[in-house]
């Protein structure tokens, strides 16, 4: 077995044949079409739960069933709506510009939060038999305590060695430490009094996460390929969880402009920042988020941030425009490829993780054979 006795016991208990996770990614990209494909691949398909209604999340499950046998999961984002009085004329005066260039009515975004659906949700997820539940954004043992009596497995997303002690405590079956590499949402739920968002990147999280919890621990954030997995596996990881690779395989419901703009993106041009959702969140910059900056007014927040500048961000996906989109990526999406199908991806990630693990042993026995 190439990927060692870690992995193959997180493959195991997942029951997948290859220790790779397609993060799942809100938001419209991940489809069921790539859920599956990547679960067929033998790596674990998830798909969010974020913004989804029961009925939409219920006709994901189904389609993605109907597209595998294969063990697939679901993600939920815990983080709750924060206090907000409903004022959003100054964000709406900031971007009535933006709309009128896109050709979108100056109405008010809906400021409601959004409708409380995770207990029927779970409920969903346990009558259909979902054997796998990620979560970012929050901690909660009830949470924990009520799938795993539902019969599903746990992973829990933390940003810092102390929301993985936490986690762990709460009885999660394994951690997704998540490096500031990572494209999307920052998972972090607790920021230990510290009055900055901690940025620990995924080489000093993952092996200090390895080390201070003993259940399996899957590493997120900049890992594109097999060099990437062969490190992460390196630092201790028992598996990696790639979202922006993903996002240009064919299967994945990105526009062609977003994808463009993902390969075209070496990382120096992405930023993690509130003012598009409320809460940070990796992304590439682009024309909304420098008119939102060069605005000065406070974002909204969580998530009626996102909510106000929907309709925005649809149109922008809608007309193939990146300028005025919510473009998550990660630092190394120049790394990703056109045109290849989720298996592609699996096959070319975990055939190339092995070559590089083989080549650096043989390297070091012969090194070792030389001394
Ligand atoms: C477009 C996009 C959407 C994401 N949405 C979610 C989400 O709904 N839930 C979640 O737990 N993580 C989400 N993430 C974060 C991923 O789980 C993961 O941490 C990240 O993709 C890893 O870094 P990488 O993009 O460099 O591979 C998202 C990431 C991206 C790129």
């Amino acid at each position: 077995m190439w990927f060692g006795e870690r992995a193959r016991q997180l493959c195991e208990m997942l029951q997948i044949s290859l220790p790779l996770v397609q993060a799942p990614m809100a938001g419209g990209w991940t489809t069921p079409e790539l859920v599956a494909a990547v679960s067929n691949a033998g790596a674990l398909g998830m798909l969010p739960a974020a913004r989804q209604s029961v009925d939409q999340l219920v006709a994901a499950i189904d389609a993605v069933r109907q597209l595998t046998t294969k063990p697939f999961g679901v993600n939920f984002l815990l983080a709750p709506p924060e206090p907000f009085d409903g004022d959003f004329r100054d964000m709406r005066a900031t971007v009535g510009d933006l709309r009128a260039e896109l050709g979108i009515p100056d109405s008010p975004a809906v400021a409601a939060a959004p409708p409380a659906v995770l207990e029927q949700q779970l409920d969903v997820l346990r009558d259909r038999g979902v054997p796998i539940v990620s979560f970012a954004m929050g901690n909660s043992r009830a949470l924990v305590d009520r799938l795993r009596a539902d019969g599903a497995l746990t992973l829990g997303s933390a940003t810092t060695v102390h929301e993985a002690l936490a986690l762990a405590q709460s009885g999660v079956d394994g951690i997704v430490a998540q490096g500031a590499e990572a494209g999307g949402h920052r998972a972090t739920f607790d920021v230990n009094g510290a009055d900055t968002l901690p940025l620990v990147g995924t080489i000093a999280l993952v092996p200090q996460v390895v080390d201070a919890v003993s259940i399996p621990v899957i590493a997120a954030g900049g890992i594109m390929d097999g060099r990437g997995m062969a490190a992460a596996l390196a630092l201790g990881a028992s598996a990696v969880q790639m979202g922006t690779r993903f996002l240009t395989a064919e299967e994945s419901g990105a526009f062609a402009a977003y994808r463009d703009a993902v390969i075209d993106s070496d990382g120096s041009n992405t930023t993690v920042t509130s003012l598009l959702s409320g809460r940070p969140a990796r992304t590439i910059r682009n024309r909304v988020l420098r008119e939102l900056e060069a605005s000065a007014v406070k974002p909204l927040p969580w998530p009626f941030q996102g909510t106000a500048l929907r309709d925005i961000y649809e149109a922008a996906a809608r007309s193939n425009n990146a300028d005025f989109a919510f473009l998550l990526a990660g630092q190394a999406g120049a790394l990703a490829r056109r045109g290849q199908r989720a298996e592609e991806i699996v096959a070319e990630v975990s055939t190339s993780a092995a070559h590089v693990l083989q080549a650096l042993g043989s390297a070091t026995t012969a090194g070792a054979r030389r001394a």
